[in-house]
């Protein structure tokens, strides 16, 4: 049976616990023979040590890893002479240069767990966000226009090749999903502000020429704006939404709000050969070393990784126990004993960690 290595990069603040509680709980699922785990140094705490937020042979290892597993990074008040925080460097250097460009972030309601949304249940929840996720708004990272202190640009950078491939990827996900809670449709719903700005009106143009390739999937649109309404009052009509950079980073985290928040917000930013999976929340320093971060979303981006490992290499097996692990997080908040902090809980991250792996015997 092949063994897929799989790169892990702590990060700083709770990304050690959450990280090491996705391995015990990957470990658990998969056995000893099928994933091997080699850790990595990288984020803001690595940068003050040795100037790297990136070290050359993380990168590297990073490059030849079948996925990469990351806690968090980024710790308040490192940053860069330009003022933008080093932590996050971790992050959009390894999107840039393994060109993960497809930031897909699953919002779905669990069994367990109250959403603030109180006319919608568990089921009625269920849509992924896919954030293009290697040009817009972000194409300017390090790059924008400080004039004389008295003004500052960045500019918004769309192409036809990063619509196309995220768009393509969006509506290839329509169709392995079951659509919409409401309707059943399988429907890319297209985010952008192609009333105002001609660039967004691009993005929404080639998303219209990739969907004359899905004839069974259906496109729609919304505003910027106008979807963070509808993702409150029917977001039982989204199936997949597919969004340029700094909408799909704004939507993603709105989206984990109708769900029970970030620590229940997995995420894989992924590429045509790499993958690089974490909880879409941030380092939590003020509750590092306690204990007492939920490690959920980090479990749940575990789960990604094999089922993306599983759909690449055609594994089955693997597919198999990405979903076993997701029903061992539905039935840990389901079943209500152990609940994590975020959720209103007491329950440690070891708790956690030790329910969801007894929950999936
Ligand atoms: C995210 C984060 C990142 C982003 C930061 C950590 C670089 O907010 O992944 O959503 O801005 O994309
Ligand atoms: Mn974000």
């Amino acid at each position: 049976m092949a063994k897929y290595e799989i790169v892990t990069i702590d990060g700083d603040g709770i990304g050690p616990e959450v990280c090491q509680s996705a391995i015990t709980v990957l470990k658990e699922a998969c056995g000893s023979d099928l994933l091997s785990f080699s850790s990595h140094e990288g984020g803001a705490d690595h940068y003050v040590k040795s100037g790297h937020v990136l070290p050359d042979d993380t990168y590297a290892a990073c490059k030849a890893a079948d996925a990469i597993l990351h806690g968090a990074a980024g710790m308040p008040g490192v940053t860069y002479p330009d003022g933008t925080e080093v932590g996050n460097d971790l992050h959009l250097r390894l999107r840039f240069r393994l060109d993960l460009y497809a930031n897909v972030r699953p919002i779905r309601l669990y069994q367990g767990v109250d959403s603030p949304l109180k006319h919608f249940q568990p089921g009625q929840i269920d849509y992924v966000i896919v954030r293009e996720n290697t040009e817009g708004l972000y194409a300017s990272r390090g790059g924008g226009i400080v004039l004389r202190d008295e003004l500052a640009t960045d500019t918004i950078v769309v192409t036809r090749k990063g619509i196309e491939r995220v768009a393509r990827f969006s509506f290839d996900l329509a169709r392995s999903r079951t659509g919409a809670p409401r309707d059943g449709k399988r429907r890319v719903t297209v985010c952008d502000k192609a009333n105002i700005l001609r660039s967004y009106a691009f993005f929404r143009s080639v998303c219209d020429d990739v969907a004359r390739s899905y004839d069974d999937v259906e496109i729609d649109y919304a505003y910027a704006d106008a979807i963070t309404v509808h993702m409150l009052k029917r977001p039982d009509t989204f199936d997949v939404i597919v969004a340029e950079n700094m909408f799909g980073d704004i939507i993603s985290d709105l989206g984990a709000g109708t769900i029970g928040g970030m620590g229940l917000s997995p995420s894989a930013e992924l590429g045509d050969r790499h993958g690089l999976f974490q909880g879409a929340h941030g380092s939590a320093p003020d509750i590092a070393g306690q204990n007492a971060a939920s490690p959920l979303a980090t479990i749940l981006s575990g789960a990604m990784i094999l089922r993306w490992l599983g759909d690449t290499h055609h594994n089955g097996t693997l597919r198999d126990t990405a979903h076993r692990i997701e029903s061992a997080v539905e039935k840990v908040l389901a079943q209500g004993e152990y609940v994590p902090r975020d959720l209103g809980g007491k329950a440690s991250c070891t708790e956690m960690t030790q329910a969801v792996c007894r929950a999936l015997a």
